[in-house]
């Protein structure tokens, strides 16, 4: 025993139900001076006494009490040593530092309490013993056998041994960043949520953006989904909105999604392909449900593919809802658009980046934050009441449906930048673990059976992907949120959770933590009520099927293709011609294209003819006559939509050089780049320090060989006519250039640079081409801005030979 607290005077009951039955305890343990065991037995009872019944009790019954839970009963102590662990607390030493503050959780709170850094320090083992040789293992002698007792290689090798965890069971791949929500305004008027709660707001967010169907060491580039998963730390716990990139799914019930994982996984039984959805099984399954169909049109669009992470929409996809204070709901579905723009890589591209850089994005990604060019997004909603809902011609409970911007708008309320790349990417990246569930007071679910098999799934899938059920504790998941509960003990617990008490109701830790009810009570700690669900009136049979509106498959797949640009069209249908052409089996190609023609005849017969089969019968329908569609065709499902507003910012642009380069349009050149934020790399035939002509030197820093044409989005051919005959013999040049010209780049080719167009083979005339710009030393001020405008229109569709080239097709 170690000090002797003097008896709080302030104990008093807080809740106003529990006040009436306050009384003074009705005995007094003998109060011995110097005595805590008997201060603490003394403050018990008294504790203890004023709690002579669960008050709350009656309250519990009864719908009306149902949409008005109480807050829990609860009394202060009259001593915090009462409800602490243990009358040693306040025995402070550097490892159990000092006895912690009433409701204070340091297991929450920001990063730093687990960053480490080893400058300057000693290698150490985890028990912090400091290693005096790292590079021999202890032996009984020189050449004698290895000891047991070495427990430093020991303790290495057994951790290396475990330092994988499973990887995800979808959307294994994936790269993340830390940033901030910042509120345009207050929306209280629709949602309590803490981040919308004041103009400017600022809540922290974590983002990881994935692909699905790859393992995680797999290709950035596949055609797949991607994933768009935020968690807001907001001052009211953790919201997670995770999301894609596609506002549509492939099924309307959680009962499926096992079901189309297993199609579009590796096939089972020879593990192929990798990161592909281009093989039998997918196909099998997925024309076997023609709700899917919608989903596959933006699967063979252009937004499989996307330039970069930071050129992407994100889409909540499933209808929420918003609920204010004074409980009024409105439904609610959420978009971030990138203010990037959204922009894509062909597929010939996509296809050469996943060798040449397989962490193409992820690359990206993280270059262009430690670059300072943060990437940014705003959030829309789109807000439409339960009957405006009720009368749409679809089900805003069936996921693969969208709602066309046409007929309810979306409304910015933020924005989100990406500012700090993850420490660690296996600490925060890896164990990130993001959920549906995840909602605060003000977000609530709508009855979408997909997001109900999702509420449950993320978690469940975690605790075995992250070992346990504590998982919420590893730091990059703990919310800024205090935390307190009665959850206690599984694998590796890390909160030291305080007192004797882990049940509700009790009386020995003075009712605490107590429920906090439903709105803002005469409770000081409890701040705002608890989470309240919105009371969704039901009263149905209890059943296993789907509503009527779902039938309809394929009115919306039909909108998306009739939004596209013809360039977007013939990706599209280029997409189906090849994935549908790695389709081993015939009668499922057949029967995908009967499902097309529901959605386009010409598609249909166009990639029927390009897969050299006939065009079969329209696939028969689930519905005959359905409503008909609102919006036939939605300018923003096209990608050209959203060009973006950051220009060249961040574009990567190729300086080709060789020895002997005229050195005073490459400097202009470089500095006009540069200064318009572009990212400029000089290649070479090596790397290293090349000599101009006028005797300058300039390092290239990326080769002909390391980096080809995919890596960039643009490039210049220099002048000097040396330098370009010895370009003109390397074996990647005109390679290199061909690209650049195939997926519709654009190129300067300066002064004697044009030459390498030729000996390419993509002129004559190539210079009539949109993108394509010549200049020698007079008229290059005059090209300049006009090359920096070409860039950043990130492509030139006119020489896409998806519409000019009837071979492609
Ligand atoms: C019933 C349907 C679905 C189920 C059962 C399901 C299940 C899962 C599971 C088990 C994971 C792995 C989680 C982890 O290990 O941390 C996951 C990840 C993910 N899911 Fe779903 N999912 C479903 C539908 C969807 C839909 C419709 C979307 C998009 C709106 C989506 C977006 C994501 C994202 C973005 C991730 C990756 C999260 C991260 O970056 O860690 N999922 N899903």
């Amino acid at each position: 025993m170690t000090k002797n607290k003097k008896p709080d005077k302030s104990s008093q009951l807080k809740n106003k139900d529990a006040l009436s039955i306050a009384t003074a305890p009705a005995h007094q343990a003998v109060l011995k001076t110097n005595d805590i065991v008997a201060e603490q037995a003394s403050a018990t009872d008294s504790l203890v006494s004023s709690q002579p019944y669960n008050s709350n009790k009656a309250l519990e019954y009864g719908h009306d009490n149902a949409l008005t839970p109480p807050p829990g009963a609860t009394a202060v102590p009259r001593s915090i040593t009462l409800t602490a662990s243990t009358a040693t607390e306040d025995t402070g030493t550097t490892k159990t530092g000092s006895a912690v503050r009433p409701g204070t959780n340091p297991t929450v709170a920001s990063l730093n309490r687990v960053r480490v850094d080893a400058s300057d320090r000693p290698l150490t083992t985890n028990q912090g013993v400091r290693i005096s040789d790292n590079q021999n293992s202890l032996k009984a002698g020189l050449r004698g056998p290895s000891l047991l007792e070495d427990f430093i290689l020991r303790e290495k090798i057994t951790h290396f041994d475990h330092e994988r965890i499973p990887e995800r069971i979808v959307h294994a791949r994936g790269s993340g960043a830390h940033g901030y929500f910042k509120a345009y305004d207050a929306l209280g008027k629709y949602t309590s949520a803490a981040p919308f709660a004041e103009e400017g707001k600022i809540t922290p967010v974590f983002v990881r953006f994935s692909t699905v169907a790859g393992e995680r060491g797999s290709k950035d580039t596949a055609r797949d989904v991607r994933g768009f998963a935020v968690k807001f730390y907001s001052d009211e716990g953790n919201w997670d909105l995770v999301g894609n990139n596609m506002p549509v799914f492939f099924i309307q019930d959680a009962m499926k999604f096992p079901d189309l994982v297993h199609a579009v996984k590796p096939e089972p039984h020879h593990g192929m392909p990798q990161a592909a959805s281009a093989h039998d099984t997918f196909w099998d399954f997925v024309s076997l449900m023609p709700e899917s169909t919608h989903m596959l049109m933006w699967l063979m669009s252009d937004r499989a593919l996307p330039r970069s992470y930071r050129m992407m929409q994100g889409f909540g996809v499933h209808t929420f809802r918003l609920v204010n204070e004074q409980g009024q709901s409105i439904f609610c579905k959420f978009h971030w658009k990138p203010l990037q723009g959204t922009h894509a890589l062909l597929w010939d591209e996509a296809v050469k980046i996943s060798g040449a850089d397989p962490d193409f994005h992820r690359r990206d990604l993280w270059e262009a934050i430690e670059s300072g060019e943060f990437p940014e997004w705003e959030l829309g909603l789109q807000l439409f009441t339960e009957e405006q809902a009720a009368g749409f011609s679809f089900d805003v409970l069936d996921a693969t449906k969208l709602i066309p911007e046409e007929l309810v708008p979306v409304l910015p309320v933020g924005l989100m930048v990406l500012n700090r790349n993850p420490d660690n990417f296996f600490a925060e990246t890896e164990q990130v673990a993001f959920c549906t569930a995840h909602v605060i007071p003000g977000i609530d679910f709508s009855n979408d059976p997909l997001l109900a098999g999702r509420i449950h799934s993320y978690v469940d899938t975690q605790i075995s992907r992250l070992g346990g059920a504590n998982f919420h504790e590893i730091p990059i998941n703990s919310p800024l949120a205090s935390v307190q509960n009665n959850q206690r003990d599984g694998m590796h617990r890390q909160a030291l959770n305080r007192g004797r008490v882990a049940y509700e109701p009790n009386s020995l830790a003075g009712g605490c933590p107590f429920q906090a009810g439903a709105s803002q009570s005469a409770v000081s700690q409890a701040g705002n009520g608890g989470f309240m669900p919105f009371p969704d009136r039901v009263s149905e049979d209890k059943v296993r099927g789907k509503p009527e509106k779902f039938a309809e498959h394929y009115l919306q797949a039909t909108l998306f293709f009739n939004s596209q640009t013809a360039v977007e069209k013939a990706h599209i249908t280029d997409a189906f011609r090849f994935e549908l052409s790695k389709v081993a089996v015939p009668a499922i190609r057949s029967r995908m294209l009967s499902s097309l023609v529901n959605v386009c005849p010409e598609l249909a017969a166009e990639v029927a003819a390009g897969l050299g089969m006939d065009l079969p019968d329209a696939m028969p329908k689930a519905i005959l006559e359905p409503q008909l569609p609102e919006v036939t065709v939605s300018a923003a499902l096209s990608m050209m939509a959203l060009p973006g507003e950051c220009g060249v910012r961040t574009r990567q642009v190729a300086i080709l050089i060789e020895e002997g380069i005229q050195y005073s349009s490459l400097l202009r050149l470089y500095d006009a780049l540069t200064e318009a934020g572009a990212v400029v790399h000089f290649v070479g035939p090596r790397i290293g320090i090349f000599t101009c002509a006028s005797g300058e030197k300039v390092e290239a820093d990326r080769s002909l060989e390391n980096s080809p044409a995919v890596l960039f989005d643009a490039a210049v051919l220099p002048d000097g006519n040396e330098a370009i005959r010895a370009l003109a013999t390397n074996k990647h040049t005109l390679g290199f250039i061909k690209d650049l010209y195939q997926h519709c780049k654009t190129i300067l080719a300066l002064g004697d640079g044009r030459e390498l167009l030729d000996r390419a083979g993509v002129g004559p005339g190539v210079e009539e081409n949109e993108g394509i710009l010549m200049a020698d030393n007079s008229s290059l001020a005059a090209i300049v801005p006009e090359f920096i405008h070409a860039v950043a229109a990130h492509r030139h569709p006119s020489r896409d030979p998806a519409t000019k080239d009837p071979a492609s097709k």
